[in-house]
């Protein structure tokens, strides 16, 4: 090879990368737009520029699928690891769930072994609260509402202290105090039925008028509250022989007496229910006065600290009584038979005071006079007492 030959070669080869370099440029604008820069099969060079050219671009092509292929693969494995996570979180959550489904069989088991074995049957849960059964029950009743002023506050006494009561109101002016009902209702306290007129002569009446007095006072509770009383208690406590064949619920009477109604005065309230109450009492209060709610204020939470359960006479009688209450008769008591704790009692009927005997003084409101304390043989004599409730407030 002689200088002539290397020269040319030499310039060959950088004519060549030249063109090597226009055609790359040539490549990258092809990629851009291909029908811009096709080389022409007429120039002079053309047919290597193109054969490059392909060579270029099968050299690219090859770049391009081989990079298809490993993004393919990548992705192929990527979903294989994703879809074996899946599965295999799937069946450890599977796994889970079984073993939470065991432990929860294994735990409701439990529960449902417990009653037998295990649990208290002492321990019952009702109207929203645990009662101990083996632990002093007292039923506080207020009579004559519903009157929202007094009967809220003595509400609110009661769930601070987690207590529920009975009231026992006069449908004739349930119309007057729906939200006061309903919130009786709503807060698992019992509403009781103390006849739609509160005529204290009602039990002289006949037949068709106490059983309206009481079914009308029903149904207007039913209406307003949606509840349907289950005890009845007479207006002033006053039984007769007409009124025991009418009605069918149970009449229940109080075993002490606050005589709220008398003293209007919230320490004399006080002291009549403080140190005098025993298990399985009954005691009676009305729900017209602000001393009475003063009194509850104090009252309620100390019967709860002496280790009372404050209850409705619904639960006095479900978990005190040891059978079905007599038609007619009037409870005034649940208290415990003696040496036997546990027993439910029977409940305390009263010698009743019919209106025969109570003569003139039988309008005297819810003195007392009917209820005879637990195993005393009468309580007429006090019938004589005067006076009467003030039921005029509203
Ligand atoms: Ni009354």
């Amino acid at each position: 090879m002689d200088e002539h030959q290397q020269g040319r070669q030499d310039r060959e080869r950088a004519a060549g990368n030249s063109r090597l370099i226009e055609d790359r440029q040539a490549g990258r604008n092809t990629a851009a737009r291909p029908q811009a820069h096709r080389p022409s099969r007429n120039s002079g060079n053309g047919r290597r520029t193109a054969h490059r050219h392909r060579r270029y671009k099968r050299g690219k092509a090859l770049y391009i699928a081989l990079g298809i292929r490993a993004a393919f693969a990548l992705i192929v494995l990527l979903l294989a690891v994703g879809a074996i996570r899946g599965i295999t979180g799937m069946f450890r959550h599977h796994g889970q769930q079984q073993a939470e489904e065991s432990t929860e069989e294994a735990s409701s088991a439990e529960e449902s072994a417990a009653p037998e074995e295990t649990q208290n049957p002492n321990i019952v849960t009702s109207n929203g609260r645990q009662l101990d059964l083996t632990k002093p029950m007292v039923a506080v009743t207020f009579d004559d509402g519903p009157y929202a002023s007094v009967g809220n506050q003595i509400m609110d006494t009661l769930a601070q202290c987690g207590g529920k009561a009975t009231f026992f109101v006069v449908g004739n002016r349930a119309e007057k105090y729906t939200d006061e009902l309903k919130r009786m209702a709503s807060e698992g306290h019992e509403i009781g039925n103390h006849s739609y007129d509160h005529d204290e002569k009602l039990s002289k009446k006949d037949a068709k008028t106490i059983a309206w007095e009481f079914n009308s006072c029903d149904e207007e509770i039913n209406k307003v509250a949606g509840v349907t009383p289950a005890v009845y208690r007479l207006p002033g406590g006053i039984n007769s022989d007409t009124v025991r064949k009418t009605l069918t619920k149970p009449l229940i009477s109080w075993s002490v007496d606050t005589e709220d109604w008398k003293t209007r005065n919230a320490q004399a309230t006080v002291n009549a229910v403080v140190g005098h109450v025993r298990d399985g009492d009954i005691i009676l209060m009305h729900e017209l006065y602000q001393s009475t709610a003063d009194a509850c204020k104090t009252i309620l939470p100390e019967l709860v600290n002496e280790g009372y359960q404050l209850v409705t006479v619904s639960e006095l009688i479900q978990y005190r009584s040891s059978g079905p209450l007599e038609q007619g008769v009037q409870y005034t008591d649940f208290h415990p038979k003696s040496g036997d704790a546990q027993a439910a009692s029977s409940g305390t009927p009263t010698v009743d005071v019919d209106q025969e005997t109570a003569g003139l003084a039988a309008s005297a409101e819810e003195s007392g006079s009917a209820a005879a304390p637990s195993g005393s043989s009468a309580a007429g004599s006090s019938a004589a007492s005067s006076g009467g409730e003030d039921n005029t407030e509203n």
